[in-house]
């Protein structure tokens, strides 16, 4: 989610910035829905309390970031006259998207004692 949120930043000269973007940012977004659907699978294998924690409702929060903000990124090509606006929408929660996961990925290392 890193290299396609630089190179919407820093390549946007080159033909190719939109695929290698798209590609780079749905990769993201699968890794952190695939990682969501593991933390979730663990706890009902262990503990089975969900939303305990302060760290789970981030991890919440992230995968709905990591569903909404490729979705606004497909459709600010199809909103008219609004597509100015979900492309706003758009690059301000891709910038959140990547705060609001390093956050989780933090108070979750935090949790098992990395730091
Ligand atoms: C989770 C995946 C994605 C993330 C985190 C993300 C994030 C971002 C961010 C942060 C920007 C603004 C960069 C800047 O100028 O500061 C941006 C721009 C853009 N993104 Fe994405 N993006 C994602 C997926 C997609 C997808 C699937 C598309 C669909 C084609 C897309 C299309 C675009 C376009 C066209 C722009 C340029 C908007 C403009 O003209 O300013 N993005 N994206």
């Amino acid at each position: 989610m890193i290299s396609g949120v630089s190179a919407a930043m820093y390549i946007r000269r080159k033909r190719w910035w939109l695929a290698f973007h798209r590609t780079a940012g749905l990769l993201g977004s699968g890794a952190i829905l695939f990682g969501a659907g593991a933390a979730v699978s663990m706890v009902a294998l262990s503990l089975g309390e969900h939303f305990r924690i302060g760290h789970t409702y981030l991890g919440a929060a992230t995968a709905v970031c990591a569903i909404a903000v490729p979705v606004l990124g497909f459709f600010q090509f199809k909103a008219g006259v609004r597509s100015g606006m979900i492309r706003a929408m758009h690059r301000w929660s891709g910038r959140f998207t990547l705060l609001i996961a390093f956050v989780t990925i933090l108070t979750g290392l935090w949790l098992i004692g990395i730091f």
